[in-house]
């Protein structure tokens, strides 16, 4: 399996911290942001590494990660979003990348407590569709919330006023090779982006979608500068994650 960090946007939920650079370039605890994902998908046994970026700051990834040899990788790949048209149209661009192998995409600001090789392992094994993560949180109304219909998610709602589930959909996905014939079908939404929760509503109404609750602590920590600084916090209070 491919794995896939989406890390272009412009991050203006950060200003003025994202002004002059990009977000997932920002640091937390002793790295920048972008080393957690990969060591995330390194961890998980992933070594075939697609990067994502935007914006003028594009270049320092490339000085910053090299090919990934203080990850263990041989190379990483890299492409280009122009704009900020949505994590779909970001992962869209990966389709020469994947070679119709399943992909694991991972949001560039996403930060995880635990290995998630368990559930790299069993995506391997689903025949094809696609499978989510999901993590109770106090406030779901920030994320993606599904809707349950006891273990059977129905759909997904992106930040609804009112959530019809505890339940943060986390910026972990995993598709099958058919996430590149939905792409081209979706319609920018309100926010002018094109929405991966509208790609794994595409999944949803198919039956083909599946999901585990992830074990572990996970921070959206380019949501708000409280959680850029809480992502540090986790990672010196629990040990876990630490990149030294
Ligand atoms: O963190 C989980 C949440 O991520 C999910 O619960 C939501 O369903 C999902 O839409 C997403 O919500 P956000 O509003 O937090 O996404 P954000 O705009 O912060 O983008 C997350 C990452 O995706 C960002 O770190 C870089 C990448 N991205 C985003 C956009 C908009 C791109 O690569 N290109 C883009 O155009």
């Amino acid at each position: 399996m491919k794995g896939i960090v989406l890390a272009g946007g412009l991050g203006t939920r950060l200003l003025p911290l994202t002004k002059i650079t990009n977000k997932h370039l920002l640091p937390i605890y002793n790295k920048p942001m972008i080393y957690y994902p990969i060591q995330a998908l390194v961890n998980a046994g992933i070594k075939d590494i697609m990067i994502v970026t935007g914006g003028n700051n594009a270049g320092d990834f490339l000085r910053l990660l090299g090919n990934g040899k203080e990850f263990g990788l041989r190379d990483i790949s890299y492409t280009y979003q122009e704009g900020e048209g949505g994590i779909a149209e970001a992962l869209g661009l990966c389709e020469h990348f994947a070679e119709k192998e399943k992909v694991v995409v991972i949001l560039g600001d996403n930060v995880i407590e635990k290995n998630i090789r368990a559930a790299v392992e069993e995506f391997e094994k689903q025949p094809s569709g696609a499978k989510i993560m999901l993590k109770k949180v106090p406030e779901p109304w920030h994320f993606g919330v599904p809707i349950m219909d006891g273990e059977k998610i129905v759909s997904i709602e992106e930040k609804p006023e009112k959530p019809k589930s505890p339940y943060a959909v986390i910026g972990i996905y995993f598709y099958d090779p058919r996430v590149f014939e939905i792409i081209p079908t979706l319609k920018p939404s309100r926010r002018n982006e094109l929405e991966i929760t509208d790609v794994n509503n595409d999944y949803i109404r198919r039956g083909a979608m599946r999901w585990s609750e992830l074990d572990g602590w996970w921070i959206d920590a380019g949501s708000s500068p409280d959680n850029l600084a809480r992502a540090t916090q986790m990672v010196i209070r629990t040990g876990a994650n630490r990149l030294d």
